[in-house]
C-alpha cells in the first residue's frame, strides 16, 4: 500500500513529507494505522546527527497510538480494530531478559531493531522508486501507517483519545514509570527532580501519585515553576539564583523531622547533563538515597563522583522506558489516565498536521512546547 510519512532523509535536514510504499505484515507482524504521534527529544537527537547510532533515510517517531488494520500469520494477541500503542521496548515474554523478571529490556529483536529493520532483517518501507527506507526504534510513528512485530504492541482500551495517549508511548511512561517501577517511591518520601521538561513533569506527577511529601523541582528556567506546581511540585529551585552550590542547598532543604543529615530519599535526572547527574546523586540521602538517571547524555559523555558517595549508601540507578513492561504496564497507565489518576491534556501544548511536523522540532528547540503532537 501507499501511505504518507515524514522521512528523515539526512542528518541535520528537516523531515520531508512524502508518499511512501509500505509492504503488508509478514508472519508475527501487524499493520497499524497511526492516528497520532508525539515528537520526543530522542527523535530530535537522531535527526540532528548527534546520535552515533542514527541511520538514514529513516522514518522516525516512537510515541504513537493507532488502530490495527491487518495481521500477519500467527498473530494472536491483537486483531483488526484493536487500539494499540507501539512499543520501542517490546515485551516477548520468552527471552532471558523477559523471563528474568528483573528488567523490562526485552532482547528478542534488539539487533534488527537497532539496524532499522524488522526481525527478519528487511524493511517494510520504501520510496516510490523502490529504494528501502529504514524503520526507527521499531516504531516509525511519523508514518500514517506502519508495520510492527506483534510483541511491540500494547493493546489499550478503545475509549482513550489517540491524541493524548500517544504520549504514553514514551514520555508519560518514562517519567511516571521511573517513580513507580524503578525507584518504587513510598508514601511520605522526599524527592528532587532536575529538569522540568516533558519527562521531569511526568516524574513530578508520578511522585504525586506515589504520595511523596516533598517534591522539589530544579530548573534553570523560571517559567517551569508554574508548570511543576501544576502537577504536584511543592518547592522550586533555580540553581542560578540561590547564590550557593546546589547540593548543600538541597541537602539543607530536605532536613526535616529531626533529621540533621538531610538529602532526598529519591532524586531524578531529567536533563541528560552529566554534571547534573552528579548533583542528583550527591543530594540524595546518606545511607539510603537513590538517584535515578533518566536523561540521555551526549555521545561519549561520562559520569563521575567520589566512590565514598556510594560507600555511604547512596544508590545510582538508570531507567529506560520507566522500567515498564510495555504490553503489561502500558494498558494500565492508559487506565490511570482515563480514571484521572494522572494528567496528560495540559502537557500537550501543540497539535500539528503531518505537513507541519518540522514546526514541532522548532518549538522544541525554542523551549516553547512541553509536547507537540501530530494528528493524522
Ligand atoms: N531513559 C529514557 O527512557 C528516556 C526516554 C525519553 C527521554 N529521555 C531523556 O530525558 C531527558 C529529558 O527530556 P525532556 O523531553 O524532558 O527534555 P526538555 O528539554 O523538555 O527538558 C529538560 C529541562 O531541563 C532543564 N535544564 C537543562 N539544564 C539544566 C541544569 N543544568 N539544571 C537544571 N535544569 C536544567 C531545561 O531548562 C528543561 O526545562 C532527555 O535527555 C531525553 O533524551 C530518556
Ligand atoms: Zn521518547
Ligand atoms: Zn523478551
Amino acid at each position: 500500500m501507499r501511505t504518507r510519512a515524514a522521512v528523515a532523509v539526512q542528518a541535520g535536514k528537516p523531515l520531508e513529507v512524502m508518499e511512501v510504499n509500505l509492504a503488508g505484515p509478514r508472519p508475527g507482524e501487524v499493520l497499524v494505522e497511526i492516528k497520532a504521534t508525539g515528537i520526543c527529544h530522542t527523535d530530535e537527537f537522531t535527526l540532528s546527527g548527534a546520535d552515533p547510532e542514527g541511520l538514514f533515510p529513516a522514518i522516525l517517531g516512537h510515541e504513537g497510538a493507532g488502530v490495527v488494520l491487518d495481521i500477519g500469520a500467527g498473530v494472536t494477541s491483537v486483531k483488526p480494530g484493536d487500539h494499540v500503542i507501539p512499543l520501542y521496548t517490546p515485551e516477548c515474554r520468552e527471552c532471558p531478559s523477559c523471563l528474568s523478571r528483573k528488567t523490562n529490556l526485552c532482547t528478542s529483536i534488539r539487533a534488527t531493531q537497532g539496524q532499522g529493520l524488522m526481525p527478519d532483517g528487511t524493511s517494510r518501507f520504501s520510496t516510490l522508486d523502490g529504494d528501502p527506507i529504514l524503520h526507527y526504534m521499531g516504531c516509525s510513528t511519523f508514518a500514517n501507517h506502519t508495520v510492527l512485530p506483534e510483541i511491540a504492541l500494547a493493546k489499550v482500551r478503545p475509549d482513550a483519545p489517540f491524541d493524548k495517549i500517544c504520549y504514553i508511548g514514551c514520555g508519560v511512561t518514562t517519567g511516571v514509570g521511573a517513580v513507580i517501577h524503578t525507584a518504587k517511591v513510598e508514601i511520605g518520601a522526599t524527592a528532587v527532580v532536575f529538569g522540568l521538561g516533558g519527562i521531569g513533569l511526568n516524574v513530578i506527577q508520578g511522585l504525586r501519585l506515589a504520595g511523596a511529601d516533598m517534591i522539589i523541582g530544579v530548573d534553570l528556567n523560571n517559567s517551569k515553576k508554574a508548570w511543576g506546581e501544576r502537577f504536584g511540585m511543592t518547592h522550586f529551585v533555580n540553581p542560578a539564583e540561590i547564590g550557593e552550590d546546589i547540593v548543600p542547598y538541597l541537602v539543607n532543604l530536605t532536613k526535616r523531622r529531626g533529621d540533621t543529615i538531610g538529602g532526598a530519599d529519591y532524586t531524578f535526572d531529567c536533563t541528560g547533563n552529566v554534571k547534573v547527574m552528579r548533583q542528583a546523586l550527591e543530594c540524595s540521602h546518606r545511607g539510603w538515597g537513590q538517584s535515578i538517571v533518566i536523561g540521555v547524555a551526549p555521545a561519549g559523555a561520562e559520569i563521575s563522583t567520589r566512590p565514598f558517595q556510594l560507600v555511604t549508601g547512596r544508590v545510582w540507578k538508570g531507567t529506560a522506558f520507566g522500567g515498564a513492561r510495555g504490553r503489561t504496564d502500558v494498558p494500565k497507565i492508559v487506565d490511570w489516565y482515563m480514571e484521572g489518576k494522572i494528567e496528560i491534556d495540559p502537557m500537550i501544548t501543540h497539535l500539528l498536521t503531518l505537513d507541519e511536523i518540522n514546526k514541532g522540532f522548532d518549538l522544541m528547540h525554542a523551549g516553547e512546547s512541553i509536547r507537540s503532537v501530530v494528528v493524522y
